[in-house]
């Protein structure tokens, strides 16, 4: 599960005549702009490096132009690069001779585009089969194995058609059904998706999260759009101007975005919905005590220190015992309260519910239930105006 399945290293494309000066001038600091300016030369990609896990979907995202086609094209070698290398699978791909690389292509490394030149006199199920058909598997391997992801893509009821007899969307999982039905060890999704309305879109979504919890695939998903790279990457990483500018999980780029250049895309989506109590938890905002049989007024008191209202009592393994407060000072042995914990996984929504049926802070809790943190309603506030406003 963890070994790579994709390594990228210090990949560098330059179109143009000199690559070697305008790699020279990028190393010095030089953006993209500065590089076209005054040389002429493109800049696809520059220095980009990371790793694709096995079962994992990465997800490229950036603007038009910031060389995600180019990174995706280096990887499949249909672009040679100007620095740098790409492993798959631990091989050199510059070092698989060109006859082989159709065959790794076509195996190992399936590509799904934006448009889909299907073949508009052959059935769908005829399509499904068609790179299996290349590959030089007989026919009625091919088209058992096509069927199967027709089915797995919703479509076994539409094999006989033709092409132009589905909805765009539609057409959209018959290519996405081709890719899949030679089983690559690595898929790449260039904009599968984009051309697709809102609504088919999610539902292409979903019919990829379905297949990936069925059966996890590593894949290479270029999109333009963050909500669509939230729902389905494991990971993401951010392209600008031909350089990465952030690699992480949804989760990660969401509570650190890099700069405001990443930032940007937040605006206008509910970003909020990604966090969790761990998320916008405070670790020292609730003063603690030891749990101890009898609990003494005093000790309350030295706890709470004049100015919380609220202690949390642990056990020596900083599991919560209850809480205690500041009204029960009066008594010679407060009360110990019980309360409930929330997860540190537990999603925004079901946090800002808990949250405001309290009246006390709640403890943040590991899986194990040791203490890490508490949550109050200043802290929901404050981080569903932050991220349900505007960013920019
Ligand atoms: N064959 C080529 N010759 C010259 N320049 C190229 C070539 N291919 C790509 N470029 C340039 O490289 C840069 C990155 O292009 P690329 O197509 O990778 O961007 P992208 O992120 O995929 O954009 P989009 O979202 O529009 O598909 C652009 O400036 C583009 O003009
Ligand atoms: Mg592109």
């Amino acid at each position: 599960m963890n070994s790579p399945k994709v390594v990228v290293e210090g990949l560098c494309k330059v179109f143009g005549t000199n690559p070697k000066q305008a790699v020279a001038m990028l190393a010095g600091g030089a953006t993209k702009e500065e590089v076209f300016s005054r040389t002429g030369q493109i800049v696809g990609v520059h220095n980009v490096s990371f790793e694709v896990k096995e079962g994992e979907i990465f997800v490229l995202m950036g603007l038009s132009g910031s060389g995600k086609s180019t990174l995706i094209r280096l990887i499949n070698r249909l672009v040679e690069p100007t620095a740098g290398k790409v492993l798959i699978d631990g091989r050199d791909v510059a070092s698989v001779p060109r006859s082989e690389l159709t065959a790794l292509r076509r195996k190992d490394m399936s590509m799904v585009f934006q448009s889909f030149a299907l073949m508009p006199q052959r059935t769908v199920l005829a399509n499904a089969a068609f790179g299996l058909e290349v590959a030089g598997v007989g026919r009625k391997e091919r088209e058992k194995r096509a069927m199967t992801v027709l089915e797995q893509v919703g479509l076994a009821p539409f094999s006989e058609k033709l092409p132009a007899q589905l909805s765009g969307g539609m057409q959209q999982r018959v290519g996405l059904a081709r890719a899949l039905a030679v089983n690559p060890s690595l898929m790449i999704m260039d904009e599968a998706f984009s051309a697709l309305d809102p609504l088919k879109r999610k539902e292409m979504q979903n019919v990829l999260l379905d297949l990936q919890r069925e059966q996890q695939r590593t894949i290479l998903f270029v999109s333009h759009d963050l909500e669509e790279a939230m729902r389905i990457g494991t990971r993401i990483a951010i392209m600008e101007g031909g350089r990465v500018v952030q690699i992480g999980t949804p989760r990660e780029i969401i509570t650190n975005p890099a700069d405001d250049y990443v930032r940007a895309f937040f605006e206008g989506i509910d970003t909020s919905r990604y966090l969790t109590a761990g998320d916008l938890m405070q670790t020292d905002a609730v003063p603690l005590m030891q749990h101890s049989p009898a609990i003494d007024a005093s000790s309350v008191a030295a706890t709470l220190n004049g100015s919380a209202d609220y202690a949390f009592v642990l056990d020596s393994e900083r599991k919560i015992r209850g809480f205690v407060c500041r009204d029960a000072l009066g008594s010679a042995s407060p009360q110990l309260n019980q309360i409930e914990c929330i997860r540190r996984s537990t999603p925004l929504d079901d946090v800002v519910e808990r949250v405001v049926a309290s009246r006390a802070p709640l403890p943040v809790v590991e899986v194990d239930g040791s203490y890490c943190g508490s949550v109050n309603k200043t802290n929901v506030l404050n981080v569903l105006t932050r991220h349900r406003g505007s960013h920019v």
